[in-house]
């Protein structure tokens, strides 16, 4: 495929969509399809058929619109281009959608199963890496592009030298999206400079993280544009061959990624002579095994390898020794769903939102105690209150906001007192948390803090690999100490040996795994640490949360 037949496949994908009457954009994300988005689907287009509807009423799959807990969802784009969002469908429901909406004036419908679109959760978000999300047919190529898909890498090839590319994602500010927030632009000029016949590109796909799942998202709703980005990343590295490392537990994620690769394949879009340039780049997609230690680079790697999945210490970085001792870019699935834009609208436009030192997006998965719960994407620099309390509508039943946890087993909770500040990953580090990946839950005065790190370090002694002692018999000593606490039968002396575990790990772990997993444990102890306090000396627990025996 060439620059002109790509701009045709374009027009004629909008041509084909501007000829339908109505357009059903059913949520085809897993949980809408796991709360019966695919016999509503099928339902819908069932009542099409009914009525002889098919020549001009179309019913796709699109992937995720956010508001995921109130799902399945179906988006309905009228001739004029009105759209309407409805939740909570049933395959009854959408004999009546197709009736309202196909034949109007035939029906009404009850004003309760639309969502409005100018509330909050959507009027306060922006949205960059998600734009395609809920829009895009993730099982159709051309419907990718008709959104001005694969136009980035076909600008890139033909005007950008690969400098340019990283200097333009230099330009943006982007930092990485898989926790550390390192600047994607400098770990790119370390690889197109760092010396190699043979170089790699790996989408890290492993979201292990618990209740996050943005990478899964953006894998399942919009494939094509992690593709492009990963393309794009090659070509300004020099590399010709690409991973998509996949979570195990995230089949329809694999299965849509894969496809997507084989029809970028057979278009000329990934391959040999992309665009008909001296450029060749191949993907293959590699699935983990469920361990929360492949998400680490050097463990990813190994397992991609097909080696035990264990990290190794730091140097050499992937950047100058990764895949087979080969150079290897290693950004998040998010951080490679950042570049077509960059690429398309320029580093100062993509600059022009977020903070400072944090540019651009953040999408999070909004969940835990929030009336609206989801998939969220917000310009960082945004505030905690303004997430909870605008976007998420706030905490139901009339209760306190306490506490939100960011970064999952890495990261930590942040405290009422910290509503306004604003989130970029600075702030968050300051604040004893981090960015993370994007797990963000909120909790209401009935979750008890020592609880809550006692989850995240019984994860963190589930998932070490055992491979050094302060993190496979720390993380063991650190549950017993927090069973004994939340069990009543801690003595005050506890809490100091918990804070001198805390420093072992953090200072004498092999890898990020064991160096962080303290981080929920120091930062409830920071903020809240009266409640350890009132465990362990009042045999009380202020939540109601533990059984402490008395
Ligand atoms: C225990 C552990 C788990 C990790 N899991 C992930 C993950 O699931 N996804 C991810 O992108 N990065 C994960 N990382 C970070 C990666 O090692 C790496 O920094 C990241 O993929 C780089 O991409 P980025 O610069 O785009 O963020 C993990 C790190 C550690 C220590
Ligand atoms: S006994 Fe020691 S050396 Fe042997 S497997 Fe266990 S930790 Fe490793
Ligand atoms: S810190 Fe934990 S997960 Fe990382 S290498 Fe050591 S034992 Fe394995
Ligand atoms: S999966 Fe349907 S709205 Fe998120």
């Amino acid at each position: 495929m060439n620059r002109t037949e790509l701009q045709t496949m374009a027009e004629a994908e909008r041509s084909r969509q501007q000829a339908f009457r109505c357009r059903f954009l059913c949520c085809a994300g897993t949980p809408c399809l796991s709360a019966g988005g695919g016999a509503v689907q099928q339902a819908l287009k069932q009542a099409v058929a009914a009525r002889n509807f098919e020549a001009s009423v179309e019913v796709v799959g699109a992937g995720c619109m956010g508001p995921c807990s109130r799902g399945p969802l179906v988006r309905v784009i009228a001739e004029n281009g009105e759209e309407t969002l409805y939740e909570r469908m049933t395959p009854e429901k959408a004999a009546r959608l197709v009736e309202a909406h196909a034949a109007p004036g035939s029906t009404t419908l009850p004003e309760e199963w639309r969502i409005a679109e100018d509330s909050p959760f959507f009027s306060k978000q922006t949205k960059i890496v998600l734009s395609g999300s809920g829009r895009v047919d993730p099982e159709r190529l051309e419907s990718y592009v008709g959104e001005g898909g694969y136009s980035a890498l076909a600008h890139a090839l033909r005007e950008m030298t690969p400098e340019e590319v990283c200097e333009e994602v230099v330009r943006s500010g982007l930092r990485g999206r898989g926790g550390a927030g390192y600047p994607t632009g400098v770990k790119w000029n370390l690889m197109r400079k760092a010396p190699g016949e043979r170089k790699f590109v790996v989408a890290n796909g492993d979201e292990g993280d618990p209740g996050a799942y943005m990478d899964r998202t953006l894998m399942e709703s919009d494939p094509h544009r992690v593709l492009e980005g990963m393309a794009l990343a090659a070509y300004a590295v020099g590399a010709e061959q690409g991973y998509v490392y996949v979570r195990g537990e995230y089949p329809l994620a694999a299965q849509r990624m894969e496809r997507a690769i084989r029809a970028a394949e057979r278009r000329g879009l990934l391959g040999h002579r992309i665009f008909e340039s001296r450029f060749n780049f191949r993907i293959d997609i590699r699935i983990g095994a469920g361990a929360f230690v492949c998400g680490e680079e050097t463990a990813l790697m190994a397992s991609i390898m097909g080696r035990r999945g264990q990290p190794v210490p730091r140097p050499p970085y992937p950047a100058q020794r990764g895949l087979w001792g080969a150079p290897t870019l290693i950004n998040n699935v998010e951080t490679f769903g950042n570049i077509p834009p960059i690429i398309q609208r320029g580093g100062t436009w993509y600059a022009g939102y977020g903070t400072e030192k944090s540019r651009g997006t953040k999408v999070f998965a909004l969940a835990g105690k929030v009336s609206w719960t989801g998939l969220i994407e917000v310009p960082l620099g945004i505030t905690l209150r303004e997430i909870v309390f605008d976007i998420g509508g706030g905490i139901p039943g009339g209760r306190a906001f306490k506490a939100a946890q960011t970064g999952g087993p890495s990261g930590g909770c942040i405290p009422a007192a910290h509503l306004d500040t604003p989130m970029d990953y600075e702030n968050l580090q300051a604040l004893g948390s981090i960015m993370g990946s994007g797990g963000l839950i909120i909790m209401d005065d009935t979750s008890c803090m020592p609880d809550v790190a006692k989850f995240f370090m019984e994860f963190c002694m589930d998932e070490s690999c055992g491979k050094c002692t302060p993190c496979r018999s720390g993380t063991v000593q650190m549950v017993r100490l927090l069973d004994r606490i939340t069990g009543g039968r801690a003595v005050p002396e506890d809490l100091e040996r918990l804070e001198d575990l805390c420093m072992l790990l953090k200072e004498t772990s092999l890898c990020g795994l064991g160096q962080t997993a303290p981080n929920p444990v120091l930062s409830t102890l920071r903020h809240f640490r009266e409640e350890y306090e009132a465990h362990i000396r009042e045999r009380r627990c202020p939540a109601g949360v533990c059984d402490l025996g008395n």
